[in-house]
């Protein structure tokens, strides 16, 4: 199974602190973002690995992580993004990496308490399909910002929904997902949403309307340090106290 994390992006909501960097070059507790991304990964025995970026700030990344071994990447590669189109869209730049194998997807500014090892397991035995990895939230308002799923009463996910205003259930999708080799078909059919993106709820939504969609429900912290100046602290005060990918 191949790794693909996601560091591209406007990061609009944490400017101006990235109008000098990359959001995911931005410190978490004791170093940066996307090394919580990759220590994930790598945790799970997932060794390799594409990173895909875009913006000004793009070659840090490579002064940063070099060829990976360092952070027990076997194999890095990285990919540019020319303009943040939307996170399918950034996806669409590994299918030659991923090259036909399965795929693990992490936003990088994603941060969890806990190792993603179960998952990557029960995915590898999963026939076919995709996975998401749910995060309990209580606060509708919070959820009114994520993908949503709506779930019937045998708790299968019947539809995901992006930003809903009535959030259908009380669970975020985290940005983890499973696909198996047809990802890259389904994404080039994709129009972009009414926020001109290729989003990954419609690639998400394909599997659930085929009733291909698994997931597990995260224990643990799970945070979006994307998502305002609040969340991201939220999420460091977290890390320093607590630690983060931990088996
Ligand atoms: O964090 C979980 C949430 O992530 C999910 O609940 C949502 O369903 C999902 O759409 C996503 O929502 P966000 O609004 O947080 O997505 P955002 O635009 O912030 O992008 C998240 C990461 O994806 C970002 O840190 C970098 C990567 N990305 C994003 C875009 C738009 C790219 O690499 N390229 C892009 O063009």
């Amino acid at each position: 199974m191949k790794g693909v994390i996601l560091a591209g992006g406007s990061g609009t909501r944490l400017n101006p602190l990235t109008r000098i960097t990359n959001k995911h070059l931005l410190p978490i507790y004791d170093r940066p973002m996307v090394t919580y991304a990759i220590e994930a990964l790598v945790k799970a025995d997932v060794t390799e690995l594409m990173l895909v970026t875009g913006g000004t700030h793009a070659g840090e990344f490579l002064r940063l992580l070099g060829n990976g071994h360092e952070y027990g990447i076997g194999r890095l590669l990285y990919a540019y993004q020319e303009r943040p189109g939307g996170i399918a869209e950034a996806l669409a730049l590994a299918e030659r990496f991923v090259g036909g194998d399965r795929v693990v997807v992490v936003l990088a500014d994603n941060i969890l308490e806990r190792s993603i090892a179960g998952p990557v397991r029960s995915f590898q035995r999963q026939p076919h399909g995709a996975r998401i990895l749910l995060s309990a939230v209580d606060d509708p308002a919070h959820l009114r910002h994520l993908g949503v799923p709506a779930l019937d009463s045998d708790g299968r996910v019947t539809k995901i929904l992006e930003k809903p205003d009535d959030p259908p259930s009380h669970y975020a999708v985290t940005g983890i997902y499973f696909y198996d080799e047809r990802v890259f078909e389904v994404v080039s059919t994709l129009e972009p949403s009414s926020r001109g993106e290729l989003e990954i709820t419609d690639v998400n939504n394909w599997y659930v309307e085929r009733a291909q969609m698994e997931y597990d429900v995260l224990d643990g912290f799970w945070g979006d340090a994307g998502e305002s100046i609040d969340a991201y602290y939220a999420v460091n005060d977290f890390v320093r106290l607590h630690g983060a990918n931990k088996g």
